[in-house]
Parts: structure tokens; sequence; C-alpha cells
């Protein structure tokens, strides 16, 4: 079945955001005390989550994505893993994590059905990492990545926020990584999202900066076609390389045109874009299947044509702009 929104976009991806805790506290996404936690009650269950998942896929959801805060900071994941992939009609599951605890877990996942995994890393820089996670070791995220390719959650790919005066010495370094093992790296571009506390506009760079770098190293990038799911990526090869380089513009040169996700919120609410501050509890309609997927037409029947966010950090007024931070979204 073919679920558009409002505008006629496709929209076959719903991201599902299990948990807004974290076990580590990035400067762009919490404030150094973490968020405020959202309590127990408040988080929907996974029973809960299925329903969310079972009305979406009769009318076009076919793709899964769990997303956190760290998913896997939330107990028994694997046994939604195992569930999710088990409804009829989705035929992908993939789960973005900061992957320090993918040594522990990546085997189940797999053994459950998860298919792949994106792990966030910003910094291959012990110190730097530990200081823009504020309390991670950068040991546990690549021991996770080794576990993710150990375990073939594949393709494996990994997010890199660029920041401006914080890890843009790093470019050709990612690029090195890339060149030796088979990892899609993707730089996003840091979005003026939620409050935090790091100071937007003097950290943002847009993405031309990494292709200026990579040709200045003489290691050009050329397109090719995306690794599976590739979703907004513009896709390049590096010279000699085993894996892929990935750039997300969001900012720059923005892809809501081909936009087909849809959002749930871990507190259960549906947002049809990731900046939009417009969103609806599922809670209300949980019981009743029809009136659930009335509810993610309704939502998607009213999702923006883009979002506005610029590279100054000032947001839209026709469309205002989200307060939540993205752990608090699903990133
Ligand atoms: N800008 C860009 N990317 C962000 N992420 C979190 N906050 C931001 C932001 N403000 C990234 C995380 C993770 C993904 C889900 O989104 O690093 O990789
Ligand atoms: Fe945790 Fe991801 Fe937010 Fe970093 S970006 S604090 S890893 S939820």
């Amino acid at each position: 079945m073919l679920l558009t929104d409002g505008q006629g976009r496709k929209h076959d991806y719903l991201r599902i955001s299990v948990t807004d805790r974290c076990n580590l506290r990035c400067v762009y996404c919490m404030g150094d005390d973490g968020i405020e936690q959202t309590s127990h009650s408040a988080i929907l269950s996974y029973e809960d989550i299925l329903k969310v998942v079972f009305a979406g896929a009769e009318i076009g959801i076919s793709k899964i994505r769990i997303t956190g805060g760290e998913p896997l900071v939330r107990k028994n994941l694997v046994k939604l893993i195992r569930k999710i992939a088990a409804v009829p009609g989705i035929s992908d599951l993939a789960m973005t994590t900061n992957g320090t605890l993918l040594p522990r877990y990546a085997a189940e996942l797999k053994e459950a059905g998860l298919k792949r995994v994106n792990i966030s890393i910003d910094s291959l820089n012990p110190v730097k990492y530990h200081n823009i996670t504020r309390c991670g070791e950068l040991q546990q995220a690549l021991a996770g990545i080794e576990a993710a390719l150990q375990h073939d959650l594949k393709p494996v790919k990994l997010n890199t926020v660029l920041i401006k005066g914080v890890n843009d010495d790093e470019v050709l370094d990612f690029l090195q990584l890339a060149r030796e093992k088979p990892l899609h790296i993707r730089f996003i571009e840091y979005m003026p999202i939620g409050d935090h506390d790091l100071g937007y506009s003097n950290h943002y760079l847009p993405l031309s900066y990494i292709r200026e770098t990579a040709e200045k190293a003489k290691l050009p990038l050329t397109p090719v076609p995306l690794p599976g799911g590739a979703g907004p990526a513009e896709s390049y090869n590096i010279a000699g390389g085993k894996g892929t380089i990935g750039l997300i513009h969001p900012i720059s040169k923005h892809f809501c045109d081909s936009c087909n996700r849809l959002r749930l919120t871990a507190e259960g609410a549906l947002k049809a874009c990731l900046y939009w501050q417009d969103e609806k509890p599922v809670q209300p309609v949980l019981d009743d299947k029809k009136a659930l997927q009335a509810l993610i037409r309704e939502v998607l029947s009213s999702k923006p044509l883009e979002h506005q966010m610029t590279a100054d950090g000032k947001c839209g007024l026709v469309n205002p702009g989200t307060m939540r931070t993205m752990s608090k979204t699903g990133g």
C-alpha cells in the first residue's frame, strides 16, 4: 500500500526512539547534567510500540530504524527487535547507536533479526572523543564498530557530525579509516536542533569542506550508487578504499523533497518532520488500529514541504522548530 504525505511524497520509513536516555552526553545533544529524563511510565511500552508498527506496516511502512537516546540502554531491547523483525511487511530493520554496547549485544541483535547499524562517532582521537561525549571511551566505540563488522550488521555506517573547531581537523583520519575498512562514513552537517550549549553558528561548517579537504590531500571522491538504504547521503568512493564516504547536508543542500520518514518519540509522539515542532500523541488511539492508521495519515497530511533551518541557526516562522533535543526526538 502506498502511504503519502500532503505533498505526495511516499512514506515507507518509521524511526522509533525507544528511550531518551543515553550512556553518553554529546555536547551538541544534551547539557552536561544530561537531559531531563522522561520517567519510565511515560515511555511507550514494547507492546505499544508494536501496535504502531503493525498498524503502520499495513498501510505502507516497510522500513524501521530503532533510535534513542541510546537504544541499547533500554532493557530487553533484543526482545523488541525480534518481534518487529517478525511483523509482516517489515523488510528492513536497522538501528542508530553510539556503538559502545555493541560488543555485548551485536551477536544477539543479529540473531534476533536486526539487519544493520549506524554508529555515531565524531572523533577518532581518545581525548577529543571523551570531550565531545563528555564521558565516553573511544576504545569502546571502536570495539562496537568491530563487533558490528564481525556479526555482519552490514552495511556498517558511521555517522560523524562535522563541528567546526572541534573535529574539522580529523577529516583525513576519517577518510583514511574508510580506505582501510569496509565502513560507510557519513559526515553530517551540524543542525540547530533543540537547546544545546555548544553555540551553533560558530560551529557550523558546510560539507563542501570535506570534498575540498579530500582534493587537497589528493584523495578525490568519486560519486557511487548508494549502499543499501542510504537515504539522504550522497555517496562517494575514495581512492583505494574498502569503504565509502557519504555526505548528508541538511543545511547547505537540504533533501526534504525526497523525505520518506515518520518518527515516533519515546513518549509516543508521532512527528512528521525531525525539525518541525508539530506532533501528535498515539496513546489515545493505541487500541484502535483503524484510528491509529488514520492518525498516521493525519500527521503526514500536514507535513511541511521543507524544514527552515539555516546556517545562522535561525529557525523559520512559518513552521516553527522543535525545542526537543535530538535525544528526545530520535535522530
Ligand atoms: N546536528 C547534526 N546531527 C546530530 N545528531 C544529533 N544531534 C545533531 C545535530 N544537532 C546526530 C547524532 C547521531 C544522529 C542520530 O544524529 O550524532 O549520529
Ligand atoms: Fe547519546 Fe546519541 Fe545524544 Fe550522543 S548524540 S548523547 S550518543 S543520544
